[in-house]
């Protein structure tokens, strides 16, 4: 059985060490502070001096991700085992980024040929697209590519895409994912389907928002170009070539990958597709080296959890969570370009470990995943900061910041910066009362509010790609130590089913929902669904 790891000695260590930590002294007493709790991985610089821990802690908290045997964990992963037990499937988007020459060992096979092999048709077919020597039906140069995935079929390209906004060099790129019309609406609005590619994204090509969205759009091209044009315009992406093939694509246009990459692991894989036409197939190669880069950092370092960046990011985690009880965690990014990762790191996270099973099936006993959330700086200072400041909750923050603006106006990212650091120190250290002021007691900041920074040089491909990686890893160490599986995701299934079960319902009228309160909202939609729009 299964050790339950709060029942560990070292939890119990831990649970002794806490206390209030007050940031100020701390720094006073430990000038070294700043720097020996500064980690450095690749590119990125990794500060968490400013969180509510001591060297004590720390080592207390790694003495617990030991005890977990996260290593363990970590090489059983790496030997390409199958750790998704309930899907039973190993779990290898490492493989995606290893490099030529490197074998990836996943449930006994080598699989580096079968990586690199789609890796190069998916580039010699974006290179086709950008070069215009693969044309529309009528001849014309693709100039829009229309991507319809959702989850991770849709959160990873699309934050990818915006991240390396400086590094486009191809057709402009669009995403939908929702099944309200409205997404492929707005999206196709202005489009002219002579000059647009459509990515059907989907790992399943099951996916009942994919699937209609993607019959709509298919709708579009044979509308506006007829059914001929169909081949031409429409590629697809998933493991069930089968299903891609009967729903019209060309298996010619069929880029696969395999059951041992997750949805939202998967950017790596041919799922990047939109961002590879985007940027080219040399960018997009970066990005896979920085995720590798991390990725051997961890295997390096996963004997010695204090210099092992993404596990000592995961026991501060687990610290503010278990220990703390901190709910959330907000990601920061003072970086306009990665406005959508909170939303990408927060289906990482939350569709990871989201759990309240652990791996042989007991309730745990422990918070899992923290609810992330978060959005770009500045702007969140002008909305959500004020509670971050001042409010009641304890909310551990992820800045992440560059020294260079990727394309000029070094002033104005100055400015930005600015704020990163000032942001950092104000929750840290904040202000004391001073009674010659108005309102004075409103003007307090208590100061020991907690947050790491992360910082690079600039958001290049590469350090795009180390930044996704880093949070992938630190999420698996959290999941490890608390021995839940971070790779399924049975969470998403019962909504689906029901929406089947009530969508017969909205069209047929016969009840086919039990509960009275569903049922009464339905009656009301029925007879309002016809209405115009007063
Ligand atoms: O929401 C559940 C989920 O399975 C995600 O894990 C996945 O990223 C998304 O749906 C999309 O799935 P697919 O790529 O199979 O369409």
């Amino acid at each position: 059985m299964t050790e339950r790891i709060e029942s560990a000695p070292e939890w119990a260590a831990v649970r002794s060490l806490v206390k209030s930590v007050d940031l100020a002294a701390e720094f006073s007493s430990d000038s070294r502070r700043a720097e020996d709790f500064t980690m450095r991985v690749g590119d990125l610089l990794i500060d968490t001096s400013k969180n509510l821990w001591t060297r004590e802690i720390r080592t207390a908290l790694a003495e617990v991700a030991r005890r977990a045997d996260v290593a363990e964990a970590w090489r059983r992963l790496r030997g390409g085992e199958i750790v998704n037990e309930s899907e039973a499937r190993p779990v290898a988007h490492w493989a995606l980024r290893v490099p030529v020459g490197s074998s990836a060992v996943v449930a006994g096979r080598d699989v580096s040929t079968d990586v690199h092999e789609v890796l190069g048709a998916v580039s010699r077919f974006a290179d086709d697209i950008r070069s215009g020597r693969r044309t529309g039906a009528t001849g014309q140069l693709f100039t829009d590519v229309v991507n319809i995935g959702i989850g991770g079929s849709d959160l990873g390209p699309a934050m990818a895409y915006d991240a390396l906004r400086a590094f486009r060099t191809g057709p402009r790129c669009h995403f939908v994912s929702n099944v309200d019309p409205a997404n492929t609406r707005a999206v196709l609005h202005g489009l002219d389907p002579a000059r647009t590619l459509v990515i059907v994204s989907s790992k399943t090509f099951t996916t009942a928002e994919t699937m209609a969205n993607a019959v709509a759009v298919r709708e579009w091209i044979v509308d506006g170009l007829g059914a001929g044009a169909v081949s031409s315009h429409l590629v697809a992406v998933t493991t069930n070539t089968r299903a891609a093939a009967s729903f019209g694509v060309d298996p010619a246009n069929v880029f696969g990958f395999w059951d041992w990459v997750g949805g939202r692991y998967s950017l790596g894989s041919a799922i990047g597709l939109s961002l590879v036409i985007a940027v080219g197939p040399v960018a997009f190669g970066e990005m896979l080296a920085g995720m590798h880069l991390v990725d051997e950092h961890v295997s390096q370092s996963v004997d010695q959890p204090l210099a092992n960046a993404p596990l000592v990011h995961a026991v501060l985690s687990i610290w503010y969570s278990n220990f703390l009880g901190a709910e959330t965690r907000a990601i920061v990014p003072y970086a306009h370009d990665l406005h959508r990762l909170p939303a990408y790191l927060q289906q990482l996270d939350m569709e990871s470990n989201g759990k309240s099973v652990d791996r042989v099936g007991r309730n745990v006993a422990l918070s899992t995943g923290p609810i992330v959330w978060g959005g770009p700086g500045t702007d969140g200072q002008h909305a959500y900061f004020q509670l971050l400041h001042q409010g009641t909750h304890l909310v551990p923050i992820d800045f992440i910041g560059f020294a260079r603006p990727v394309d000029g106006d070094q002033e104005r990212h100055d400015a930005l910066m600015a704020n990163l650091f000032a942001q950092s120190q104000a929750l840290a250290f904040g202000r004391p009362l001073d009674a010659s002021l108005p309102s004075a007691e409103h003007r307090v900041f208590t100061g020991n509010r907690p947050s790491t920074v992360i910082l690079a040089p600039a958001l290049t491909p590469s350090v795009l790609g180390q930044l996704i990686a880093f949070y992938e890893h630190s999420v698996f160490f959290q999941g490890a130590v608390w021995g839940i599986n971070s790779f399924d995701q049975w969470g998403v299934e019962l909504g689906k089913d029901v929406a089947h079960g009530i969508g017969q319902e909205l069209v047929d009228g016969r009840h086919h929902v039990s509960d009275p309160a569903t049922r009464r909202l339905i009656e009301w939609y029925r007879s309002h669904r016809h209405r115009s729009v007063e």
